[in-house]
C-alpha cells in the first residue's frame, strides 16, 4: 500500500550515490508523493531512510513547444491523438538520511541501488529516525505529511534552550502555549518542571481562565497571572552590583560607596525588610560620602524609586509559586515604558536563576516573549536585562533553569543567546535579513529549506537542532485551552466594541 516506485540511474543529479538518489513514481494515486514525505527502501546494508527534496513531472509528448502548438492549432488537444497520459512520469529525488540496522540509525555509507523499490517510511521507523518520544514528550502536532505525533522529549527540547521564531501572527504564542499546555499536563513521575512566562502583550492570560467548553482543558488551578503593576522588588536582596546593573551609567565608584551603604542598612536592619526609601534616607544622612559621589547616588536611586518596582517583599513570592508542573504568567501588558520591562525581567531572571541555583525552586522554563527587547544584538541598545539572560543561555543547563526564546526579529536578537539555543522552531518568515539570520544559525538548515520557510502556512513550523535528529516540518495542534481573547477577528473587535462602549456624540 505504501508502494511509491523503484530507484533509477539519474545523470542530473548523478544517481544513486550516498547524498542523493532517484526513484520513478509508480504508484498510481494521483497525489502519490509529496515533497519533504519521508521514503524507505530495503538495502543490502540495512532500511535506508530518506527523504523527497524535489519531484519532476515530465511527459514527452509535450516536451516539444512546436509540436503542441501545431497539434492543438485545429482545436484539438493532444490527448484525442496520443495516448499522452500513459507517458506522464513522476520522478522524486530523495536524499538519505540514515541507515536503520541492528536497532541504531547509522549515517548512510552506502548508496541504494537502482532497481530498488521504494516505500513510504513506517510511522515506526520515522519515531526511532527522528528520536521522538512518544510515551513521555510533549506532543506539539503532527509530522507534516505522516500520521506521526511530533512528541519531543523534554530534556532535548528545553534543557539547552529553545527559540521560537517567525513573523507577527504566524502562531509563536500559540504554539508555546501548546508547549505550555503539554508541561502543565504532564504527570509528577514523568518530571515536570515549573513554568514562568514573560508576558509582554498579556496574550497567555487565558490560560488561567476557567473552560466554558466540556471539551475543553481546564488549567486554571496551575496558573497564576500577576500584573506588572503587582511586581515589587524586595530591596533588601538587592545588592550594590546589581543596582549598577540597573542603572548602566553609575560609575565603579558610586557602586563601591553604596556597597558600603548596603552593608551598613543589612546590619541595621539584621534581616529585617527595608524599602528603597529607608536606603535613601541612609544616603541623605550619611556624612562620610563626598557630597558629588552623594549628589549622583540620590540621583540614580531616586529615579529606580520613581520606577515604584521597589519594595520592601517580593512581589509575587517565587519562591512559592514557582512549583512542579505550574505556570506563573507576568503580564507587562500595562506597562509601556521597555526601560521598567527590562528592569522587571532583570529582576525576575535574577532571582530565579538565584533560587535554581540553591535548590529552592524546582528546575523550570522561563518562556521571553519579545526576546529581542531584553537582549538585543547591537550594543548601542544594550539592554539592562542582557547579562542575565546571557547568563541563564550559558549557563541555565547545569542548573536545569531553561529559556524559551519568543522573537519576530531574529535578526535583532543577541546572537550570543541564539546560538546557545539548541532547538529552533521556525515558524513564517518572509523578511530577508531574518531568513539570513536562520540560515546562519544552524548548518541543518539548506537553502532549499530556508525557501520553504517563507511559504509555511499560519501553525506550521520547522524543528531544527537537538529535539529532532533531522529538520522536520510539523503542523502544530489545536489548543485544548481557550484561545486568548487577542485572537477574536478584527470584525468581532469592531462589533465588541460597538456593544459596550456609548455612543459618542454627533457633532
Ligand atoms: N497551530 C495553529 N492552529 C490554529 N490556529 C493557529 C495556529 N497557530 C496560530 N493560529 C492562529 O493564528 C493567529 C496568530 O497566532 P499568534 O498570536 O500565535 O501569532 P504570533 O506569532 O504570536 O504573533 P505576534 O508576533 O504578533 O505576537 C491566532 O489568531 C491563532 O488563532
Ligand atoms: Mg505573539
Amino acid at each position: 500500500m505504501n508502494f511509491l516506485g523503484t530507484v533509477i540511474t539519474s545523470n542530473y543529479p548523478p544517481g544513486p550515490t550516498t547524498s542523493n538518489f532517484s526513484f520513478v513514481v509508480t504508484n498510481n494515486e494521483p497525489i502519490p508523493v509529496r515533497k519533504g514525505q519521508f521514503v524507505q527502501i530495503n538495502t543490502e546494508d540495512g532500511l535506508l531512510l530518506g527523504m523527497v527534496q524535489e519531484i519532476l513531472k515530465t511527459n514527452r509528448f509535450y516536451s516539444h513547444a512546436e509540436y503542441v502548438k501545431e497539434y492543438e492549432r485545429g482545436g484539438q488537444p493532444l490527448t484525442s491523438i496520443f495516448p499522452c497520459d500513459r507517458w506522464d512520469m513522476l520522478i522524486a529525488n530523495a536524499k538519505p538520511l540514515g541507515v536503520f540496522t541492528n536497532g541504531t540509525f547509522d549515517k548512510v555509507s552506502f548508496p541504494p541501488s537502482p532497481g530498488e523499490k521504494v516505500y513510504i517510511a513506517d510511522d515506526e521507523v520515522l519515531i526511532n529516525l527522528l528520536g521522538l518520544d512518544v510515551e513521555n514528550g510533549l506532543n506539539l502536532g503532527n509530522l507534516r505529511f505522516h500520521e506521526v505525533p511530533v512528541s519531543l522529549n523534554m530534556t532535548k527540547l528545553l534543557q539547552k534552550h529553545l527559540a521560537i521564531l517567525a513573523m507577527s501572527g504566524s502562531g509563536k504564542s500559540y504554539l508555546a502555549s501548546v508547549i505550555i499546555e503539554e508541561l502543565l499536563s504532564r504527570k509528577a513521575e514523568s518530571g515536570r518542571v515549573a513554568v514562568v512566562i514573560i508576558d509582554v502583550h498579556g496574550e497567555y492570560s487565558s490560560l488561567a481562565n476557567k473552560s466554558d467548553k466540556d471539551n475543553q482543558f481546564d488549567l486554571s488551578d496551575k496558573v497564576v497571572v500577576v500584573k506588572s503593576p503587582f511586581v515589587q522588588f524586595a530591596t533588601p536582596l538587592i545588592s550594590n552590583r546589581w543596582f549598577g546593573t540597573f542603572q548602566p551609567e553609575m560609575s565603579p565608584i558610586q557602586i563601591r560607596e553604596l556597597g558600603r551603604i548596603v552593608g551598613e542598612m543589612r546590619r541595621a536592619y539584621r534581616g529585617k525588610s527595608y524599602s528603597l526609601t529607608d536606603l535613601l534616607n541612609h544616603i541623605e544622612s550619611d556624612a562620610k560620602i563626598p557630597q558629588r559621589t552623594k549628589e549622583a547616588l540620590l540621583g540614580w536611586l531616586y529615579a529606580l524609586e520613581d520606577t515604584k518596582l521597589f519594595g520592601t517583599e517580593e512581589a509575587p513570592d517565587l519562591e512559592n509559586l514557582v512549583k512542579p508542573g505550574h505556570a506563573v504568567i507576568l503580564d507587562l501588558s500595562e506597562t509601556t515604558s521597555l526601560k521598567k520591562k527590562q528592569l522587571i525581567v532583570t529582576y525576575i531572571a535574577s532571582r530565579l536563576f538565584a533560587l535554581r541555583r540553591r535548590g529552592k525552586i524546582p528546575p523550570f522554563t522561563m518562556i521571553l516573549e519579545e526576546a529581542h527587547q531584553f537582549c538585543p544584538q547591537a550594543r548601542q541598545e544594550l539592554a539592562i536585562s542582557q547579562g542575565i539572560v546571557e547568563q541563564l543561555a550559558r549557563e541555565g543547563r547545569k542548573f536545569y533553569a531553561s529559556l524559551c526564546l519568543i522573537s519576530q526579529r531574529p535578526v535583532r536578537l543577541s546572537t550570543t543567546v541564539l546560538s546557545q539555543a539548541n532547538t529552533h522552531i521556525i515558524l513564517r518568515i518572509s523578511n530577508p535579513n531574518d531568513l539570513d539570520t536562520i540560515k546562519a544559525s544552524s548548518e541543518m538548515i539548506t537553502p532549499d529549506t530556508v525557501g520553504m520557510i517563507s511559504g509555511l502556512p499560519v501553525g506550521e513550523a520547522l524543528i531544527v537542532g537537538s529535539a529532532v535528529n533531522y529538520p522536520i516540518f510539523v503542523k502544530i495542534r489545536q489548543r485544548f485551552t481557550k484561545e486568548s481573547a487577542y485572537e477574536a477577528n478584527l470584525e468581532k473587535a469592531a462589533k465588541t466594541y460597538e456593544e459596550y462602549s456609548p455612543p459618542t456624540e454627533s457633532k
